[in-house]
C-alpha cells in the first residue's frame, strides 16, 4: 500500500484514482477533508448523502449541523476535528453501504488514519463501529471507549442522523460527547477494565490493524 504522502490532499487524490469502489461511477465526486485535526479527534460516519456528494465535503447536511452543535457543547468547532466516512462516495437513494463498497474504501480509510495518527477515533453509528470493533453493538457500546490493537482508542457514538427526529437520542449524543471530552481531558487512556479481550477481535479486524501498523 502506498503511504509516502506529503499531505492529506495528495493522499485523497491518489486514492480517488486508485480505488475499486463501484459507487465511483454514479457519485458526483469523492467526499473527504484535507486538513489534519489539531485536536487529534477523528469522527467516522457511514457514507456521504446528497449534500456531501454535491459539495465533496463530509457532514455538511442536517446530520452535519447537529454534529457541529454537539462539538459546540464541548468547546470545539469543525475546524478542530477531522471527519471521514467508511465509504467515500454517496450510495444511491442514501441506502446503506454494502460490505463490498466498504471493503473497496477500506485501504483508503486506513491510509488516512495512518497519516493522521488520531488520538481517538469516534465512530458514528453501526457501520463505522463494527469496522473497528466487529462484535460491538452501538446500543450497548455508545459512550464507552474501546481498546484497539493499533493503540488508538475507539469511542462509539450513535449516528447524528439517527437523532434528528428522536429527542431521546439527541440527549444521549449530548451526554456521550461530554463523556468523550472527559475521556480526552483525563489523558485519553483506557482503564484496565475497559480493555477488550484480544480474542474478541475477528480476523478482519486484525488485518485492519496490520494494515494500519504496517502499511
Ligand atoms: N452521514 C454520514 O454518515 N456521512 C456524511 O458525510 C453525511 C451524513
Amino acid at each position: 500500500m502506498k503511504s509516502d504522502f506529503s499531505s492529506l490532499k495528495e493522499l485523497h487524490e491518489y486514492y480517488a484514482i486508485n480505488n475499486s469502489c463501484k459507487l465511483r461511477t454514479i457519485a458526483t465526486q469523492p467526499v473527504y477533508e484535507i486538513v489534519p485535526p489539531s485536536s487529534g479527534i477523528v469522527f467516522i460516519g457511514e457514507a456521504p448523502g446528497r449534500n456531501e456528494d454535491l459539495q465533496g465535503k463530509p457532514f455538511v447536511g442536517s446530520a452535519g449541523k447537529f454534529l457541529n452543535e454537539l462539538l459546540d457543547t464541548i468547546g470545539y468547532t469543525r475546524e478542530d476535528v477531522y471527519v471521514s466516512n467508511t465509504v467515500k462516495y454517496r450510495p444511491p437513494e442514501n441506502r446503506e453501504p454494502t460490505d463490498e463498497e466498504k471493503d473497496s474504501c477500506r485501504v483508503w480509510l486506513n491510509a488516512e488514519l495512518l497519516f493522521i495518527k488520531p488520538k481517538v477515533i469516534v465512530t458514528l453509528g453501526r457501520h463505522a463501529l463494527v469496522r473497528f470493533v466487529p462484535k460491538a453493538n452501538v446500543t450497548t457500546a455508545h459512550g464507552t471507549p474501546f481498546e484497539h490493537p493499533s493503540n488508538i482508542p475507539i469511542f462509539p457514538m450513535y449516528h447524528p442522523a439517527a437523532a434528528l427526529y428522536n429527542p431521546n437520542l439527541r440527549v444521549t449524543l449530548k451526554e456521550d460527547i461530554k463523556k468523550l471530552k472527559d475521556f480526552l481531558d483525563n489523558g485519553g487512556k483506557l482503564q484496565e477494565n475497559k480493555f477488550q479481550d484480544d480474542s474478541n477481535f475477528s480476523k478482519k479486524a486484525k488485518e485492519d490493524i496490520k494494515d494500519i501498523l504496517e502499511m
